[in-house]
C-alpha cells in the first residue's frame, strides 16, 4: 500500500467510525443502523454456506470447515442485531410485502456505492459463490472482517453501560468483534496456504486500496444524501407473541 492510500485509509476509517458511532449512540438513528447490520450479517450466510459446499466438492475440507463455522457465526451475529432491534420494539422491514412498484428502484438502491467501488471490474456473475475466484473472495473478505472487528469494537465502546438495553448490545457487539477477528485470521491463513507471503502481501494491498476507494465513494454518497438514509426498520408487533423477525 502506498503512503497516500494509507493516509486516505486512516481518514476514511476515522470519518466512518465517527459517523457510525454517532448513529448508534443516538436512539433515533440506532434502529436503522442495527437493521443494516442484521441484513448484512444474515445476508452473508447463504453465500458462505454455498462456498463451504464448493470447498467440499473441490476436496478442501480444511477450508470447508472454516467456512461452515463462519456461516454459523454470521447467523448468530444476525440474531444478536435482530434481538437488539426487538428490544427497541422494531424489526427489519419485510421487503417482500412492499408494493411491486418499488421493486425496480429497490434493486438500484441495493447496489451500494461501496460495493460497486469495492468490486470494480467484477461482474455480479463473477462474484457468485459458484464462480468467484478464491483469491478474490479471501482477500476481499479478509479486509472487511479485519475492519469490521475494529469498527464493532469502536461502536460498542460508545454505548452507555448504565442502561440495560444498550449494555446488552454492547456486550453482543464485543463478542461479534471477537468472531470477526477470528474470521480475518482464518482467511489470512487460507491465503498463506495457497501462495507465498509476498503474494499475500500484494493481494492484501490491492484490496486495502480498493477498500479505501470504496469508503470514499460511500462517504460522498452519504454527503450527497445530506446524511439522509433509507429506512430499513418498521415498528415491531405490539405483543411478544408472533414476533418472529422477517429477514429479507
Ligand atoms: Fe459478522
Ligand atoms: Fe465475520
Amino acid at each position: 500500500m502506498n503512503f497516500l492510500t494509507y493516509l486516505m485509509h486512516l481518514a476514511g476509517s476515522g470519518a466512518i467510525a465517527y459517523y457510525s458511532a454517532s448513529q448508534i449512540r443516538d436512539l433515533k438513528t440506532r434502529p436503522n443502523v442495527l437493521a443494516g447490520f442484521q441484513l448484512a450479517e444474515s445476508g452473508s450466510v447463504p453465500f458462505l454456506s454455498a462456498l463451504s459446499d464448493r470447498a467440499v466438492a473441490e476436496g478442501d475440507t480444511w477450508l470447508a470447515e472454516k467456512l461452515a463455522k463462519h456461516a454459523l457465526d454470521e447467523t448468530r451475529h444476525g440474531q444478536i442485531f435482530a434481538h437488539a432491534l426487538k428490544q427497541l420494539n422494531k424489526q427489519v422491514i419485510d421487503f417482500k410485502s412492499q408494493p411491486e412498484t418499488t421493486s425496480t428502484s429497490k434493486s438500484k438502491q441495493q447496489r451500494s456505492p461501496f460495493f460497486v467501488a469495492y468490486f470494480e471490474g467484477y461482474s455480479a456473475e463473477q462474484l457468485k459463490p459458484a464462480a468467484i475466484d478464491w483469491d478474490v473472495f479471501m482477500a476481499s473478505t479478509y479486509i472487511l472482517e479485519l475492519d469490521a472487528s475494529k469498527d464493532f469494537t469502536r461502536m460498542a465502546n460508545v454505548l452507555p453501560d448504565h442502561e440495560p438495553t444498550s449494555r446488552n448490545l454492547k456486550l453482543g457487539m464485543l463478542s461479534i468483534a471477537q468472531d470477526e477477528t477470528g474470521h480475518a485470521a482464518y482467511l489470512y491463513e487460507a491465503m498463506m496456504r495457497r501462495m507465498s507471503a509476498s503474494q499475500v502481501q500484494q493481494l492484501v494491498d490491492e484490496w486495502r486500496t480498493r477498500k479505501v476507494n470504496a469508503m470514499l465513494a460511500m462517504i460522498s454518497g452519504i454527503l450527497q444524501r445530506n446524511g439522509q438514509t433509507r429506512s430499513l426498520v418498521q415498528d415491531g408487533p405490539p405483543s411478544e407473541n408472533n414476533s418472529e423477525l422477517m429477514v429479507a
